[in-house]
């Protein structure tokens, strides 16, 4: 089943730090764009990141004031998947779990009979993903389409194609990406592809040498920018990820390459079960509450707004 119509309307589901910035990057390349959400304070969260960080490109003289109103009205939120019908192709960026992004695919693969149906996915099985619209669902308009964070300043898309995805799909998801101003660049569909399959591990390695007391969270982001260069240590990098994501990301590791090497840190794991998710929720291996809480005894310093929060 070749997808041929042009793309004029982006559909993107998952509002949270991606799908936001997804969602910023097609709007201000031209194309209408309904971003969807299952939580309407997700929704809210991110219209308002778009007005803020749209009018600080105007600000910073990178694009015109009418560029950005013209931007502004092309996107469109919405909490219901119904909304979405029209669009031309639907971008998955919802939480990293292989069972919910099945289920998605399941409807919108009789919502989108023609569509491309892409997934954000950070590590999960693209194979798998393109199973789950069944043999009548056309698998071979499934496929990854891997963006990084921050998405309006990361230049890299990687695309990872099923073992049914078609060549038509991957050139037209290759288009598309250049169109957004993004490089392209195909990767294998293996456990956490090429990306993640490399940073991942590095980062939790990074909570077990927290763990086990080679150094304090600080220093190691500390080591890791002054002497490889890192725009941000690995820890700080894991809270800007989500720390959530990090250990599904780990667990699709450990299963899809079969090595226990790939577990994630109990002490990564530990954060995550406490609540601790990085930026998105306020604390995660730092502090970044405007105004953290007084040092609790025994519980280590937090002492100022990226202090390391004691475990
Ligand atoms: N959204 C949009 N723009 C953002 C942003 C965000 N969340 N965060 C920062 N920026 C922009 C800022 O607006 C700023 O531009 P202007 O000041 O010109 O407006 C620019 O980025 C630089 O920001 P800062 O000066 O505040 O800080 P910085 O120089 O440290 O850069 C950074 C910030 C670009 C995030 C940089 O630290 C960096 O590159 N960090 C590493 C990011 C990285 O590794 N990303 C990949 C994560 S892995 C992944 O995405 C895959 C996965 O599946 C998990
Ligand atoms: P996030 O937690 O910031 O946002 C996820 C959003 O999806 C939330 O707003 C949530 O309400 C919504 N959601 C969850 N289930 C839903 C459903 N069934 N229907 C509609 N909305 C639903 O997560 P994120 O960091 O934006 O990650 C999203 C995806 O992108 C994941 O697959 C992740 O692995 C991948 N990814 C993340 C990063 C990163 O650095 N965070 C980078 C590249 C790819």
């Amino acid at each position: 089943m070749p997808t041929t119509q042009t793309i004029h309307t982006i559909a993107i589901i998952g509002a949270g730090q991606m799908g936001g910035g997804i969602a910023q990057v097609a709007a201000a390349s031209g194309f209408k764009t309904l971003v969807c959400d299952a939580s309407s304070s997700a929704l809210g969260r991110c219209r308002d990141g778009h007005t803020k960080r749209l009018a600080r490109e105007v600000e910073k003289g990178r694009m015109k004031d009418t560029d950005m109103q013209a931007a502004l009205g092309r996107l469109h939120y919405v909490e219901n998947l119904e909304m979405l019908k029209g669009a031309d192709i639907v971008i998955e960026a919802i939480v990293e779990d292989a069972k919910v992004k099945r289920e998605l695919f399941q409807k919108l693969a009789s919502m989108f009979p023609t569509q491309i149906l892409a997934s954000n996915t950070s590590s999960i099985s693209i194979t798998e993903i393109c199973a789950s619209v069944g043999p009548q669902g056309h698998p071979e308009r499934v496929i990854g389409m891997h963006f990084f964070n921050p998405v309006p300043v990361m230049k890299l898309v990687e695309v990872i194609r099923g073992l049914q995805t078609s060549n038509d799909t991957v050139q037209r998801v290759t288009n598309l990406a250049t169109q957004l101003g993004k490089t392209p660049i195909p990767a294998n569909d293996r456990a956490g592809f090429v990306s993640n399959r490399v940073l991942m591990p590095l980062i939790n390695e990074a909570f077990y040498a927290w763990m086990e007391g080679v150094a304090e969270p600080q220093h190691i982001d500390e080591i890791m920018k002054l002497g490889c260069n890192f725009p941000m240590g690995p820890l700080r990098l894991a809270d800007f990820i989500g720390l959530d994501t990090c250990v599904h990301i780990m667990n699709v590791l450990a299963e899809g390459l079969g090595s226990d090497r790939y577990r994630p840190c109990p002490l990564l794991r530990q954060l995550v079960a406490a609540g601790r998710m990085g930026d998105k929720t306020g604390k995660g291996v730092y502090d970044y509450s405007p105004q953290p809480a007084p040092v609790q005894p025994g519980h280590g310093g937090m002492t100022s707004s990226k202090a390391a929060v004691g475990v």
